[in-house]
């Protein structure tokens, strides 16, 4: 469906999440027919260029990210029509006449903040000051969304002086992606599951987002974040409001958020023994996180485990696992719902320990997978084995249907269309902060450096242990 006419201005407009993420993804759209040629983009951004050259810029960034552009030159060149630079200083004068010239009124607008949090106060003042914020107008704004409670209710504040929270739109990509959507599907588009979602049927839950890439070029960000700030306090957080929440009323922005904020408040805080944090050494022919990052005393961690509870009437005494991080054995995201044991085994103690696990695959190969007991074939005994009933979304929907736009399509469409369901809102980051802030604190208190881990492997032997001494084990981090 195509959205109304639009006004985007890319603050950042030359830098790498633009180039990677924004651009390619406003291309894609645009190929698709949701937005017409009558539609003004801008980059912004503080280094004098040119629009044909910034128009260069933005082909070779869609060249890389969006290989199909280079097949289709007329609709590359349509796309980069489109497309203007404006030279600006986020924190002087210098630019803003320019911007405002190349808006219009009419059409709606939409700043997105495609730079460092401390410029988003900066950047909200002058858009304000320059008449740029008119009734259409709103922001995106970039996670890291602050660096604790106190820096994300500043910046909240902040923002809130000229935007009203209907208007910001807080990116956390995850929420963008297919399969996290379809987490909602799943639990209330179906009755099969629903009954069992708590505490009486749920063992327990394991949200794993394992990457095997390492930090890449973003040393001078990670080393002071953290997996902790990076993954968790957003990400992970998210996924498990998703699970855990109860069923809003409707699919509407604020019923989903409210109900995604009680989960967070009902969190516990962690004990010290349940948050288990780790860093990459050297392997396979790759530096280790310290070498990486160019600090040999790094105490940041790439990766954390955590075992989590959710403090309410649905949850008590069902724990949640969490971990994630970098240089593990492999890229995949799931999350596991493992269910209880049958309360009684007819076949008696030989035919073994059996349970149902459903399992959520965000990335790759999405897919949900019911594991379920049955017979083993043969004329033997009554001999029980589990086999998963496997749904890979590809093989059900046909690989047209399965390939899934990239989350920023939906999110970028989603705040022209002015529907806020799947960004966060200002108090929910602020709970998440207040969760993981004492996580931190604590860490930073006792001293320690984070335990190593082996590149490839599935992360610190403690993190095993912190399920083994349940009773439990984590799942297979499997390519
Ligand atoms: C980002 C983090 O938010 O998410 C990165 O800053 C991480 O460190 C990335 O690599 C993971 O996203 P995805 O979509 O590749 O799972």
């Amino acid at each position: 469906i195509p959205v109304d006419p639009f006004d985007l201005v890319i603050f950042g407009g030359t830098g790498d999440l633009a180039r990677r993420k924004i651009l390619p993804a406003l291309y894609r759209r645009f190929v698709a027919g949701q937005f017409g040629a009558d539609t003004r983009l801008t980059g912004a951004a503080r280094g004098e260029m040119e629009t044909g050259a910034y128009r260069a810029l933005v082909r070779d960034a869609l060249m890389e990210f969006a290989p199909e552009a280079a097949a289709d030159t007329g609709t590359r060149d349509a796309f980069l029509d489109m497309l203007a630079y404006v030279a600006l200083d986020a924190r002087g004068e210098d630019g803003w006449e320019a911007l405002a010239a190349r808006m219009r009124s009419g059409p709606i607008r939409a700043f997105y903040f495609s730079v460092a949090p401390g410029l988003f106060g900066d950047l909200a003042h002058r858009l304000h000051r320059h008449g740029l914020t008119d009734e259409t107008a709103r922001i995106v704004v970039e996670k890291p969304f602050g660096h604790d409670l106190d820096s994300a209710r500043d910046l909240n504040r902040t923002l809130a002086r000229h935007f009203d929270e209907g208007r910001i739109y807080r990116i956390d990509h995850y929420l963008g992606k297919e399969t996290v959507q379809n987490l909602m599907a799943i639990r209330f588009g179906n009755v099969l599951f629903e009954p069992l979602w708590n505490s009486q049927y749920v063992d327990h839950i394991q949200i794993t987002v394992a990457e095997s890439v390492g930090v890449g070029g973003r040393a001078g960000y990670y080393d002071h974040a953290g997996a902790m700030r990076d993954m968790v306090q957003n990400h992970l957080m998210q996924l498990l409001c998703l699970i855990a929440m109860e069923p809003p009323a409707r699919f509407a922005p604020d019923a989903v958020r409210d109900e995604k904020l009680k989960v967070i408040r009902a969190l516990d805080p962690v004990a010290r023994d349940h948050a288990v944090r780790g860093q990459y050494e050297a392997g396979h022919d790759q530096p280790g996180y310290r070498a990486q990052v160019g600090n040999p005393d790094s105490r940041t961690e790439s990766f954390v485990a955590l075992k989590a509870h959710v403090s309410n009437w649905r949850w008590a005494g069902t724990p949640f696992y969490l971990r994630t991080g970098k240089r593990l054995r492999a890229r995949t995201s799931e999350i596991a719902v493992v269910f209880k044991d049958a309360p009684h085994s007819i076949f008696g103690a030989e035919a073994g320990r059996h349970r149902n696990i459903l399992t959520i695959r965000l990335q790759p190969n999405e897919g949900i997978e019911l594991g379920v007991t049955i017979k083993e074939p043969g004329p033997g005994g009554m001999r029980l084995i589990d086999v998963p009933l496997d749904m890979t979304f590809a093989e059900a929907l046909g690989p047209e249907e399965a390939d899934f736009p990239d989350a920023y399509e939906r999110l970028i469409m989603d705040v022209i269309r002015g529907n806020q369901t799947l960004f966060m809102r200002g108090d929910e980051v602020e709970a998440a902060w207040a969760w993981t802030d004492p996580i931190i604190a604590g860490w930073e208190t006792e001293g320690a450096a984070p335990l190593a881990y082996a590149t490839g492997s599935s992360g610190p032997e403690d993190a095993l242990m912190l399920m083994h001494r349940d009773g439990r084990r984590w799942r297979e981090i499997r390519p």
